[in-house]
Formats: structure tokens, sequence, C-alpha cells
């Protein structure tokens, strides 16, 4: 079976992508390479010791998409290409709506012209908003998005939705991350942030390795075990073996259509000075932190009910919080300077 992975060579896609090698799935890779190195997949290709189709090209660029569904028969399309700075969002939101909603419509609109019904969504656990409770459960109404970015993916969402409504044919699988962190346990492909990470772990993992001072905490007033926020944190790699689970629900479930959504987690909120002390077991280093004002847009702690995917997925975020901190300072040890060392 051939998928199209889009994005399949950023942090989170070039771990599935590995994952799907490893299950015996073909890949094709679409990439623009605004956020990644095709490096990466190089080095996914040497682990799997298979070889992956890869074509740099635009979601937004439905011409050269065209083209790769013209040229491969595809089952299945895993789309993880997006902008995902949140910050960032706040800033160029015309350019997050232009990437992530428009290049999602343009890659819709191909699938459907080209008869491809098969879709796995990279969205997030931002779509609860603040208005929810935790734990956060799919059946949970979206909450207010808190930047562009988390727009981004409830108008995604909701595009799928309404795609379906019309199109009894389609059936979308909508897969909400938590926080993924950690990289291959080989030490081969991990996150590699372009300039200053915007999240805690490579951020961490810096200061660690003596590429930066020190850590900003954003508020230890939080109400929460220890005034630092409480985030839902999972291994990169059970996160990747989730898309291989929503791909074998896919084809297990030959009548469905319609959207999906799941959730990817391991059910655990951890807080930020959990994982600086773990960090800090895992690496024998001392990580200097300083605490900062709280950020705007920030919530205190979510984490996810998980019982949907663990019934239905057969799927479980089984790799400890040790084995993440571990397997991210291999990663950030082996290879200081991301994909460029
Ligand atoms: N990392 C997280 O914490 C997290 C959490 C929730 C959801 N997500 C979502 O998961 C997906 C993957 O995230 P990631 O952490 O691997 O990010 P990433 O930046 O490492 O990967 C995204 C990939 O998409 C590519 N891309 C971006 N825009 C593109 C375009 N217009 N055309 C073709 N390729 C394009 C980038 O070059 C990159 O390789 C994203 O949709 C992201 O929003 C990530």
């Amino acid at each position: 079976m051939q998928i199209l992975v889009t994005g399949g060579a950023g942090y989170i896609g070039s771990h599935t992508v590995l994952s799907l090698l490893e299950n015996n799935y073909d890949v094709i890779v679409y990439d623009n390479l605004v956020n990644s190195s095709i490096e990466s997949l190089v080095r996914v290709e040497k682990l799997a010791g298979k070889s992956i189709e890869f074509i740099e090209g635009d979601i937004c660029d439905k011409g050269k998409l065209s083209g790769v569904f013209k040229q491969f028969k595809i089952n299945a399309v895993i789309h993880f290409a997006a902008l995902k700075a949140v910050g960032e969002s706040v800033k160029i939101p015309l350019s997050y709506y232009q990437n992530n909603v428009h290049g999602s419509v343009c890659l819709l609109e191909v699938m459907q012209e080209h008869k491809v019904h098969n879709f796995i969504f990279s969205s997030s656990a931002t779509v609860y908003g603040e208005e929810n409770d935790v734990p956060y459960v799919e059946t949970m109404k979206f909450g207010t998005p808190s930047s562009p970015y988390g727009a981004s993916k409830v108008m995604v969402e909701r595009v799928m939705s309404d795609f379906a409504f019309s199109n009894e044919d389609f059936r979308g699988v909508t897969l909400r991350y938590f926080n993924p962190i950690g990289a291959h346990e080989s030490g081969t492909i991990g996150e590699d942030p372009k300039g200053i990470p915007n999240n805690l772990l490579p951020y961490v993992a810096q200061v660690a390795v003596g590429k930066r001072h020190e850590l900003s905490i954003f508020g230890d007033d939080y109400p929460t075990v220890d005034g630092s926020c409480e985030r839902d944190y999972l291994h990169v790699m059970d996160l990747a073996q989730g898309h291989v689970a929503a791909l074998n629900w896919l084809n297990c479930h030959s009548k469905f259509s319609g959207v999906e959504a799941f959730n990817l987690g391991t059910g655990n909120g951890i807080s930020v000075f959990a994982i600086v002390k773990a960090f800090e077991q895992a690496s024998n280093k001392i990580i200097p932190f300083e605490v900062s004002p709280r950020r705007v847009g920030d919530l205190p702690a979510f984490w996810a009910n998980t019982s949907k995917a663990n019934d239905e997925l057969n799927w479980q975020a089984n790799r400890s919080l040790d084995q993440m901190m571990v397997d991210t300072w291999r990663w950030q040890l082996n290879n200081p300077n991301g994909y460029q060392s």
C-alpha cells in the first residue's frame, strides 16, 4: 500500500515514515522543506533499510500535487505539512491560514479529483481550548483557540467534517496530539528546530549541551502540583505508531465514512519542573533556569483521556518519561547541530 505523507521530512513525519516502512507500507514524502532537512529521510532510509520516494513541493501547488497522484497509486494520505509555531502564528496569522488551512483545502481538492478518500490529519490538543475541563475527551466541543495556529487546526477539522457531509466516500481521521517529545532510540533522527526552539524539550536539551545559557520557565504560580504548567508528554515513536494504528483502523473499517477523532497522549500531566528534574537525571547535567512571567494564552494544565484510542485503535503510549529524556539526550549529544552535524 502506498501512503502519501505530506510534511514527512519534519519531526513527527520522519519518525512516522520509519514506522510505516517497518510495517511494510510504501511511502511517498511530499515536503517543501520549509522547516526540515532531507537528511532526516536519508537517515530514515538507513534505519529501515528501505527507500522512500521524495518529492519537494508545496501543498498549495495543486498542479505539482496532482502530478504526484497521477504518478503513484496512493491509498491514503497522512497530512503533517503545516507551520507550527504558536507565537509566530500571532505575528503572521495570514501565512498560517494560507499554509495550514488553504494548503489542506488544496490537498483535499486534489485527493477528490483523484478519488483518494483515506485521510489522516495532524490535529492538536489545542482544539479543546480553555473552556473544556481536563482530561480532554473527543466528544467535547471545540474551545476557543488561543492562537491563529490553534484556530487553523479547528478550521481544518471543520473543513473535514463539512467535506465528509457532502461526500460519502470521504474517510477522515483526525489525530489530536498532546505533547510529543523524544527521539528515535538510535539517536539518529530527532527534533531539529530552526533557530530558538519554541518547545520545552529541545530548549532544555540545548541548555544541557551548552548551546543556550538557561531555561525560562513561564510562571510558577499556576494552580498545579508545583506551580508550573502541566502537559501530557508522549514519546514521538509512540505517536508515530499511533499513525500506523490509525491506518490499520481505516483498513479494518472498510464501511466507515465520515470523520473520527482520536486523542493521542499518555493520559498524565507532567509539570515543567518535573521535566527539568527528569532531564537532569537522564543527562547528568544541571539545567540552569529562571522563572519568568506567565505567557499569554498558556493554559495551566491539560492532558488526554486516551480511552478511545486505547480501545478502538488498540494503541497506547508505552514509553516512559525516563525513556523520553534518555532518547532526547542521545539525539542532542550525537547531533549538537541537528541534521547539520
Ligand atoms: N510538534 C508538536 O508539538 C505538535 C503538536 C500537535 C500537532 N502538531 C502538528 O503535527 C504536524 C507535524 O509537526 P512537526 O512537529 O513534525 O513539525 P515540523 O515543522 O517538524 O514538520 C512539518 C513539516 O511540514 C513541512 N511543510 C510545512 N508547510 C508545508 C507546505 N506548505 N508544503 C509542504 N510541506 C510543508 C515542513 O517543511 C516540515 O517538514 C504539524 O501539522 C503540526 O501542527 C505538532
